[in-house]
């Protein structure tokens, strides 16, 4: 039995490998998840046309942790050159796959794929006018010390008067202690590649001391019998078919309005939702705008 305080950090370093990469390796899957998550998109897009470009002609853009392109696409498609930089092989190949669909070939030449990590970006100085980190992207940064090193990344490759912005989830301690081990969202569905039929599910823990919370993922084969225990909560539960694991380190707004500016960075708005509302209550998403000073 593992209980020594070296085996502990070797299980919670495991913990966090699975978290930043399980989530990620069945792209399809992932997108059909996030098929209808549409505000975001329209924000980035929004955003690339209210802040202009430094220096004329179309603009440069560093997405972090691009996936498969949900947003990088259709700044593609609005005609700016993105490079699209992620951990994930799997993430990359699929945002290319999807692109060729589209017989895109402007929209190709204007992409650069990056398979790198955010925290030490292969890339030159002052060479981006934007740089974007949306979906809770830098809720894989698992200390303020990695956050922080990323932001001084960012502020590197920004050109003077660059802009910096994205959107990580305010944390709601109601939800993040809810009870760990009872099953929400339960939605059975058809897997959008294999066309298994089965039944979503997601509980979480959150440990107080890292910050971070394990959100757990599981995919059970959708039989009546699942079904009715799954709704009704009846234990015993049943074993999934996969368990997929995200970890997400919670980031507090004062961590950001004091790790912004000790990387060189100006943060302008922090507002909610992708719709300038003030943090509260209600919030989910909190959406960060900071630029490097000229
Ligand atoms: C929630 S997804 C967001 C993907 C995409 N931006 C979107 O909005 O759908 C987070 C992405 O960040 C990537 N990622 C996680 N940690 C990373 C790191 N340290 N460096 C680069 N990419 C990372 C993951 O592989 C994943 O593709």
């Amino acid at each position: 039995m593992n209980t020594g305080p070296r085996d502990r950090r070797r299980e919670q370093r495991a913990l966090l490998a699975h978290g930043t990469s399980d989530h990620y390796v069945d792209p399809e899957l992932y997108d059909f998840e996030y098929h209808e998550r549409l505000g975001d998109v329209m924000w980035y897009r929004g955003l690339t046309r209210r802040t202009g470009p430094v220096s004329g002609g179309p603009r440069s853009i560093l997405e972090l942790g691009a996936g498969t392109g949900r947003i990088t696409i259709p700044l593609l498609t609005d005609g700016h050159a993105v490079t699209a930089l992620d951990r994930m092989r799997t993430m990359l190949d699929a945002l290319e796959r999807k692109l060729a669909l589209e017989s895109r070939q402007d929209a190709r030449a204007r992409l650069r794929l990056v398979l790198a990590d955010m925290r030490a970006l292969p890339l030159p100085d002052s060479s981006f006018e934007l740089v974007i980190a949306p979906f809770n992207t830098l809720q894989h940064l698992y200390t303020a010390d990695e956050l922080l090193r990323c932001f001084r990344e960012v502020a590197r490759v920004l050109v003077p008067g660059g802009t910096f912005a994205f959107d990580v989830m305010l944390p709601d301690l109601d939800w993040l202690t809810w009870d760990p081990t009872r099953r929400h969202a339960v939605t059975p569905f058809v897997h959008p590649r294999t066309g298994a039929r089965l039944i979503y599910s997601t509980n979480h823990h959150y440990d107080a001391h890292t910050q971070v919370c394990h959100i757990r993922i599981y995919y059970d084969d959708d039989t009546p019998t699942a079904r009715a225990r799954l709704e009704h909560g009846d234990a015993p539960e049943p074993e999934p078919r996969e368990l997929v694991h995200l970890a997400h380190r919670q980031i507090f707004p004062e961590e950001l309005r004091a790790l912004l500016p000790a990387a060189g960075l100006t943060l302008d708005r922090l507002e909610g939702d992708f719709r300038g509302l003030r943090l509260g209550e209600e919030i989910e998403s909190m959406v960060a705008v900071s630029h490097k000073p000229r």
